[in-house]
């Protein structure tokens, strides 16, 4: 949930004064692609954070309407609106928190790596840019193939020498979303208590949640297992299908990058327990990202939580190995796309 944040202070109890108990609206966030399905919906919901001083929107058209829309809630963030290329080093400078979710989304019957050519180029473009201007901020990537575009950030920010591996997230918190939504339906449970960790990567089965390690502990069927795992792998699929054409997620996808956001600004701003799943640099497994539950922190990735895949049941570890080969081979092509510039 979007949870608000209370800054903690020790000094509470002696200075007790409404600035230090209440979180400060004094981060800036940029998201780029502003204007798209996931765009709108993200700037609507980062615009009712209490943490959020700035929000600027940047896209390659239509942003502005966006930006006076918005600009009329009666919330503390400025709407700052950027259009085309010459605007984005503006857009970028000052940023806390980049949120990328610009590229072209699936029609019924493409698979996310369908999409690798257009997104990668404007991942790449886009991470340059991010790179010259706000090379601290966080950043979150959500165009898809986020397996691939992950790494090629990566490459791009290591050729720009700027590259701080605990500041860049692949977004999977839709993952997580979806297994506590399909999960607290199938067994009754009260929503506000699940959390299931979703780990490995953000497509089919590398996405691989790990029900046995779900909060409330619970049991599940070999057949229940099955069942909400396949559900959990392919449901962005479900929506690309229901929407026939219109697109893939943007409002629950929206939600789950409102909740990755708002996580990173309690992070930046000092609340020590703030932990998400999310698509990093990784040494948990033998492949160079891998998407893990982490500990967020002032400076990005505080630690990697390894104990997640720690006694893993049969299903899970065969499943683990299973999406193995497919997520390294979706990196490579990543790190590949991305050293061909150089
Ligand atoms: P959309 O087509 O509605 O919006 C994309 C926006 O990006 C458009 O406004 C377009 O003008 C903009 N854009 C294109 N090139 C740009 C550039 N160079 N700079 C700035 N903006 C640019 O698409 P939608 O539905 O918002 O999806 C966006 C991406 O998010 C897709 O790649 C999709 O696959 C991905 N996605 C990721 C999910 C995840 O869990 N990580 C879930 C759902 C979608």
């Amino acid at each position: 949930a979007l949870r608000q944040s209370i800054t903690p202070n020790a000094q509470i109890g002696k200075q007790k004064s409404w600035n230090h108990v209440w979180p400060q609206a004094s981060y800036k966030v940029a998201i780029l692609g502003a204007a798209g399905g996931i765009g709108q919906s993200l700037a609507l919901l980062i615009k009712m954070s209490p943490l959020v001083s700035s929000l600027h929107l940047y896209d390659i058209a239509n942003v502005k309407g966006v930006a006076a829309d918005l600009s009329h809630c009666n919330t503390p963030a400025q709407v700052v609106d950027f259009t085309g290329a010459s605007e984005l080093a503006n857009c970028l400078k000052g940023v806390d928190v980049v949120v990328i979710p610009a590229g072209i989304p699936r029609k019924p019957g493409m698979t996310r790596d369908d999409l690798f050519n257009i997104n990668a180029n404007i991942v790449k473009g886009l991470v340059e840019a991010v790179a010259d201007n706000c090379p601290d901020a966080f950043i979150h990537i959500i165009s898809n193939p986020v397996n691939s575009t992950v790494p090629i950030a990566a490459e791009v920010l290591k050729q720009k020498g700027v590259y701080d591996p605990k500041k860049l997230f692949g977004v999977t918190t839709l993952d997580v979303v979806r297994a506590n939504t399909f999960i607290t339906q199938k067994k009754n449970l009260r929503l506000i208590d699940v959390d299931v960790p979703v780990v490995g990567g953000h497509a089919g089965i590398t996405i691989l949640p790990l029900l046995s390690k779900s909060k409330p502990s619970t049991t599940f069927t070999d057949e229940e297992v099955q069942e909400l795992t396949v559900r959990i792998q392919n449901a962005g699929t479900e929506v690309v299908e229901a929407k026939a054409g219109a697109g893939s997620a943007t409002l629950s996808m929206a939600y789950a990058a409102a909740r990755f956001v708002e996580s990173s600004l309690r992070a930046i701003d000092g609340d020590a327990d703030v932990y998400e799943c999310t698509y990093v640099e990784s040494n948990l497994t033998e492949l160079p990202f891998f998407a893990s539950r982490v500990k967020l922190g002032r400076n990005g990735v505080e630690a990697l939580i390894s104990s997640d895949l720690n006694g893993l049941t049969e299903y899970e570890q065969k499943a683990l190995e299973a999406l193995k080969p497919e997520l390294k081979a979706s990196i490579e092509e990543g790190i590949a796309y991305a050293q061909k510039g150089i």
